[in-house]
């Protein structure tokens, strides 16, 4: 007999250098979270692990900005973001360190094992940026200098946090070292490099099929397009896969366990995706189990939930590592998520913009449901396939509209019409119920397909829509009219009992979402707390036509599950909203106060005298400028205006669609010089015709103090369609 799947789920390391904000939680945690409290429903074997990243230059700069020591970051942050979780109800087996022992040997013991294979790895000289005053050379991050891309100062020696580019340290111009602020020189140093070139075949087929070596080993279809086409560019761009450095020179990490590697740690990258495998073997060891049963061989399934920023190291660079090594299963699916933003913008520490989880808790306190609410408004807007936005004003209506007025408001209304014509025992009844809820199993089974395939936005829309079923059934039929000339009705009996059906449904298909609620649904109901395995046995039920709460049992007292958030009878929780906007526009006022303060300092300088004065046109609100839609796009075709000199059509591709403009620069350029430049267009303007022409947007150029026209484009490889913020 084939023996059952076991499923090892893991959510990307965290780094333990800060603490996680709303985007983190809806990235990599929320939606696992889902996904294994359904598998335990399901009462299926599944371990999810976690735990901190605790090594690299994040932590070690982190250390250095708060002036203390490595050690004390990692312990601080393990703790804050454990606990933290913890309070969301984020449900890990085991939230790992990668400091600890277990896991060095692991780390330590991968890279020898490839090491000894032989074939996997080369030693590569190179030169680095090494710090003389320091004496020690500089890991990507410690270098800062001008970005060759868009002229940023401050970028980064491996990505410009201004326009996005990866860079590598030499590419930078100008660089200095953030230990002593000096120039770096350039000397020579050893590294390993893993031969990731060596993999990109059977890795094609795999991302590209689903096949290895020759068999189906998943479902290519089920993959998140945006994932599968970001591997698919990493693996035919340019020269495709390159070796890549899995060791540095740093002074905090994992040794490298070579003798002519003294003072090399293991990459981060290389450690970190590791910290599965040790984490599995210390839940198995504190469990009494085999963790190789949830690594090796072909029922395994795991499951790797990250945020985009992490596709490639974990469907590129982490399964090269686990095929080179052998033994190890692969991911049968890696549901990455896109980003959330946070009120339009993106989230920023340094700003104050957006909420971590913690604060969200503290700020919070004195409100309830505040898990299950933040829970249900980050999962209503997951970014699932595309960014996505969280705004006060929909967490508010997300638990208001649905978890008050229809979730919770159902539930309520059936234990107290149950209590009322009932004396809180489910009716008896005598008539094809099985056949009255057709549709809500439907929903009820909807829900269920919708988390097997990682549809969690859908599950939870299902989830609403089989409540509503319940609602529109209940109000359809007004068991409370009926009531009031015929109270022996076999239809009041009928109504509660196929009601009291959808809410046993509820109190179970909710509990992945809204684990803080279900309980509570359950106690509702007289039910006995959610085990392991209850789904499982509420979908035979189904099949085999038998209720999930049958005639003649007791229901508890009725109970307001969600107290509405906007309610003008209790104005204490939309307060505690209010304040959290309130914040935002302190921040944006301060920051246009800030603009202008400078603008003046500026305007007065010695240097602006000679020229002429500067006159900003009239202050604008940000909401004025949100409503312009700037896009990339990309000029397909351009010539002149016959008998108009100033104007060019142009042909324009926004990734969505093609566009004719018509653009009043034709002294500027010729126009044979535009085809197949990228420039920025807005994209909202209303058409116009020119010359009889009609122009559907603008193109944006640049006016030096000469009047020279100069185009504004996009950084280098931008998509046509992104939008410009
Ligand atoms: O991006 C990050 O926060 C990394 N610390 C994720 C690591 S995931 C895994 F490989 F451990
Ligand atoms: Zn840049």
């Amino acid at each position: 007999m084939a023996s059952p799947k076991r499923y090892l789920i893991t959510s990307a390391l965290p780094y333990a250098n800060g603490a996680l904000h709303l985007g983190h939680l809806a990235g990599a945690y929320l939606p696992a979270d889902i996904y294994v409290r359904y598998l335990r429903l399901l009462g299926r074997d599944v371990v999810w692990v976690c735990g901190s990243d605790e090594h690299g230059a994040a932590i070690t700069i982190q250390a250095k900005k708060e002036g203390t020591t490595p050690r004390e970051i990692i312990d601080k942050y393990h703790v804050l973001n454990k606990d933290t979780f913890e309070r969301l109800g984020i449900s890990f087996d085991l939230y790992h360190r990668t400091s600890e022992p277990l896991h060095y040997q692991t780390a330590q013991d991968f890279f020898t094992k490839l090491y000894e294979k032989g074939g996997e790895f080369e030693e590569r000289f190179s030169e680095q940026y090494y710090d003389e005053a320091y004496n020690q050379f500089l890991a990507d991050r410690y270098i800062i200098g001008t970005c060759p891309n868009c002229g940023h100062t401050e970028a980064f020696g491996d990505q410009c946090e201004k326009c996005g580019t990866a860079l590598s340290p030499t590419e930078l111009i100008n660089p200095r070292s953030t230990l002593s602020g000096e120039s770096p020189v350039l000397k020579p140093t050893k590294h390993w490099y893993f031969k990731l070139n060596k993999h990109a075949d059977w890795l094609r087929e795999w991302i590209d099929k689903g096949t290895l070596d020759g068999q189906q080993h998943h479902d290519a279809n089920t993959w998140k397009k945006h994932v599968t086409g970001q591997c698919l560019s990493w693996l035919n761009d340019g020269d495709g896969l390159q070796p890549r450095s899995i060791t540095r020179d740093l002074d905090w990490g994992i040794p490298v366990p070579l003798e002519d590697a003294k003072g090399k740690v293991l990459y981060v990258w290389f450690d970190a995706p590791i910290g599965y495998i040790s984490a599995t073997k210390q839940w198995a060891l504190d469990h009494g189990k085999d963790w190789k049963d949830y690594w090796y061989g072909n029922d395994v399934e795991l499951i790797h939930f990250i945020g985009k920023d992490n596709i490639v190291f974990h469907c590129i660079v982490f399964p090269a590592m686990l095929h080179a090594h052998g033994d190890f299963a692969l991911p049968r699916n890696v549901p990455a998520n896109q980003f959330l933003n946070f009120e339009g913008q993106k989230f920023s520490k340094s700003r104050g913009w957006g909420i971590e989880q913690h604060v969200y808790l503290e700020e919070f306190k004195d409100f309830p449901n505040k898990e299950d609410a933040l829970r249900w408004a980050l999962l209503r807007n997951m970014p699932e396939n595309k960014d996505s936005d969280f705004k006060w004003d929909e967490f508010v209506d997300f638990h208001d509209k649905e978890l008050a007025d229809n979730f919770g408001n159902f539930v309520n209304r059936v234990i107290v019409l149950t209590q009322k014509y009932f004396d809180g025992l489910v009716p008896e009844v005598d008539f094809d119920w099985m056949d009255a809820l057709s549709d809500a199993h439907r929903l009820a089974l909807g829900v269920h397909d919708d988390l097997k395939a990682f549809n969690f936005k859908q599950a939870a829309q299902t989830l609403m829509e089989l409540s509503s079923w319940g609602n529109t059934h209940l109000q359809d039929v007004s068991p409370w009219n009926i009531a009031k000339t015929d109270p022996d009705s076999p239809l009041i009996r009928e109504c509660l009992f196929t009601c009291l059906q959808v809410v046993g449904l509820l109190s179970v298909l909710s509990e992945p979402f809204i684990p803080f609620t279900a309980p509570r649904v359950r106690a509702l109901l007289g039910l006995p707390d959610l085990q392991r395995g209850d789904l499982e046995r509420v979908l035979d039920q189904l099949q085999n036509s038998q209720p999930v709460i049958a005639s003649g049992h007791r229901v508890g007292q009725p109970e307001v599950l969600f107290p509405k958030i906007a309610d003008r009878r209790d104005p204490a929780r939309m307060e505690i909203v209010e304040r959290q906007k309130a914040k935002l526009a302190a921040i944006l006022q301060a920051e246009a106060e800030r603009q202008k303060a400078l603008a003046v300092v500026e305007a007065n300088a010695p240097t602006a005298i000679a020229k002429e004065p500067v006159a900003v046109k009239d202050e604008i609100q940000y909401d004025d400028f949100a409503k312009l839609d700037i896009r990339v796009a990309t000029i397909l075709e351009a010539e002149r205006v016959p008998k108009a000199d100033k104007l060019l059509q142009l042909r324009v591709d926004l990734g969505f669609e093609q566009r004719t403009i018509v653009s009043g620069i034709a002294e500027h350029f010729e126009p044979q010089h535009l085809v197949g430049k990228q420039v920025l267009v807005v994209a909202n303007l209303a058409p116009r015709k020119l010359r009889g022409i009609e122009s559907q947007g603008m193109i944006l150029t640049a006016e030096n103090s000469e009047g020279k026209l100069g185009l504004v484009s996009p950084p280098e490889g931008w998509e046509n369609g992104s939008g410009v913020k």
